[in-house]
């Protein structure tokens, strides 16, 4: 595995990351509850996965829910939830019509039995071995406490002599990561903060990344097709003398 490669031409592009920031904000300006504006953000997400279908993108890897999210007011988080039950509800006939494949990662145990049993269903109606799209969910993410508990899995292992010290690489880290995809190609992050907020970390090593003044609740797939389509015309250079 190692980083990727560079490629001569334009650029294919595999793996992409988002970071939907914006709900908030764009709730309150259109005078509507916050629930309302994530309750729109969803509906963004339908729109970005179908896209990424049709483009022949492998992953799609979205931030829902950070671990720093749950310092937020309890009647939004329970809002949230909420979502996420309903989302999984309307969305996955449809995601199991495209061939996509969903994944959830996170600390997903801190959302109680009845979202892990919704996520684990979910998980196997649109388990395949040859999809057309890898979507994953990050819940209850945070990329340093990620890190850490790799950290600590790696320990275990050499404390229990599964493995040695010497043969610890960034694919093993990769593996043992909570994180299903690798290598991010693209990040693209809305609502105007230039942040990342605890994302991915490890694996957006050599990502670009795009910041987007939109809102999420107003970012449409024309938007999404033009972020793809000037991420095919970067240098990416991986620090070679092109
Ligand atoms: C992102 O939108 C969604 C989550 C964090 C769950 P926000 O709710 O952070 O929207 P803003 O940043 O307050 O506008
Ligand atoms: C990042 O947005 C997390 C998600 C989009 C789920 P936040 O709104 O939580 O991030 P900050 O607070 O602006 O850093
Ligand atoms: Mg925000």
């Amino acid at each position: 595995m190692g980083l990727p490669k560079s490629d001569k031409n334009q650029n294919s592009i595999k793996n992409v990351a988002i970071i939907m920031d914006g709900n908030g904000r764009w709730a309150k300006s259109n005078k509507l509850k916050i629930t309302q504006g994530h309750e729109k953000g969803v509906g963004v997400v339908k729109d970005i996965v179908e896209e990424c279908v049709t483009q022949n993108i492998n992953t799609l890897t979205i931030y829902a829910f950070s671990s720093e999210n749950w310092s937020r007011p309890k009647n939004e988080i329970d809002g949230i939830k909420a979502l996420i039950v309903k989302a999984i509800s309307d969305q996955v006939p449809e995601l199991i019509d495209q061939r996509v494949k969903l994944n959830f990662f996170g600390n997903i145990e801190d959302f109680g039995s009845k979202i892990i049993d919704k996520i684990n269903k979910a998980q196997n109606d649109t388990s395949l071995s040859n999809p057309s799209l890898e979507l994953n969910v990050a819940l209850g993410y945070g990329g340093r406490n990620d890190i850490v508990n790799t950290t600590k899995l790696l320990a275990k292992k050499v404390h229990n002599k599964e493995i040695n010290i010497k043969d610890i690489n960034e694919d093993i880290f990769s593996q043992l990561s909570l994180v299903p995809v690798d290598n991010i190609d693209l990040v693209i992050r809305t609502g105007g903060d230039k942040r990342l907020s605890n994302f991915l970390l490890f694996q957006i090593a050599y990502a670009e990344i795009m910041f987007i003044e939109k809102l999420w609740p107003d970012f449409t797939k024309e938007d999404f097709i033009s972020c793809l389509e000037s991420f095919k015309n970067v240098e990416r250079r991986f620090g070679k003398r092109i």
